[in-house]
């Protein structure tokens, strides 16, 4: 017999992009607590490993341009969980209010009368951005920050290609490596300067973790060796001394 649901029935949960050491506490508790986790494919392993044997996992990852869990089916998954009384955890990369689907999820809970929470996580580029010695903000540099899909429905992302060209300009590109040749045509255009820095970031947070400095002019070159998750930070390039902190990885370990 189905159960009514609690009020937070169930919690959206950011797991950062992927060490334990870039979870939160929150997040955490979310985990222990939970029945059920439904998770994806850029969940780290050690934030995977978090997770109480006693829970159940039920995996819908979804490679970028390979075979997926239809978004309909997951939100099947976690209404079905939810009616049958169970705690549920959805546990996406990073931060799930960031290219993560979040309202289709929550508009069909939301349809079925299913209360929820979220809870935020570390995003992919914050993570970046401190590996390599950086902020993403400077006082006299950029007053803004742009967060930019390479791609969406459609193909290849369209931008403020012009604004984005400006001197002093930051994005952090996501799901940008298919579209590098792109992204650095539009730029060019747009007249960007080609010896503006550009840092890829592959497997932030993980143990596989490379930090690749680049140009506008070396962008695709760049992203050519790349078979993980990456990062673009545009307009930023690593600085000579930047400490990675191990201490936390052991604190974790
Ligand atoms: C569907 S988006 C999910 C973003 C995620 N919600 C976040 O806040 O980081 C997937 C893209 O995020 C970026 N990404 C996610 N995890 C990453 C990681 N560990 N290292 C580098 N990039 C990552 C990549 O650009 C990847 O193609």
């Amino acid at each position: 017999m189905l159960e009514p649901a609690p009020p937070f029935a169930v919690q959206f949960v950011g797991a950062g992009p992927g060490a334990a050491a870039h979870l939160t506490l929150g997040a955490l508790k979310a985990l222990t607590e939970a029945d059920v986790v439904i998770l994806d494919r850029l969940v780290g392993a050690e934030v995977l490993a978090l997770i109480p044997a006693h829970v159940e996992r039920v995996d819908v990852g979804k490679e970028g341009f390979g075979p997926s869990t239809p978004q309909s089916t997951i939100c099947d998954l976690i209404v079905t969980h939810a009616r049958n009384g169970r705690r549920v955890v959805r546990l996406k990369g990073g931060d799930c209010g960031i290219f993560g689907r979040l309202d289709e999820e929550i508009e069909a809970l939301e349809a079925a009368g299913i209360g929820f929470a979220i809870v935020p996580g570390l995003t992919a580029a914050t993570v970046a951005a401190a590996r390599i010695g950086q902020s993403l903000t400077r006082r006299g540099r950029n007053a803004s920050l742009r967060i930019l899909t390479g791609h969406n429905m459609a193909g290849f992302a369209e931008q403020d290609w012009r604004g984005l060209a400006r001197a002093g300009e930051v994005a952090a590109i996501y799901m940008g490596k298919a579209s590098a040749r792109f992204i650095q045509g539009r730029l060019m255009m747009h007249g960007a300067a080609t010896d503006t820095p550009v840092t890829l970031v592959e497997n932030v947070s993980r143990d596989d973790e490379r930090v690749t400095g680049a140009t506008l002019a070396t962008l695709t070159q760049a992203v050519a060796g790349a078979t993980g998750p990456a990062i673009i930070l545009y307009g930023l390039a690593p600085r000579p001394a930047a400490a990675t902190l191990p201490q936390l990885k052991e604190a974790f370990a």
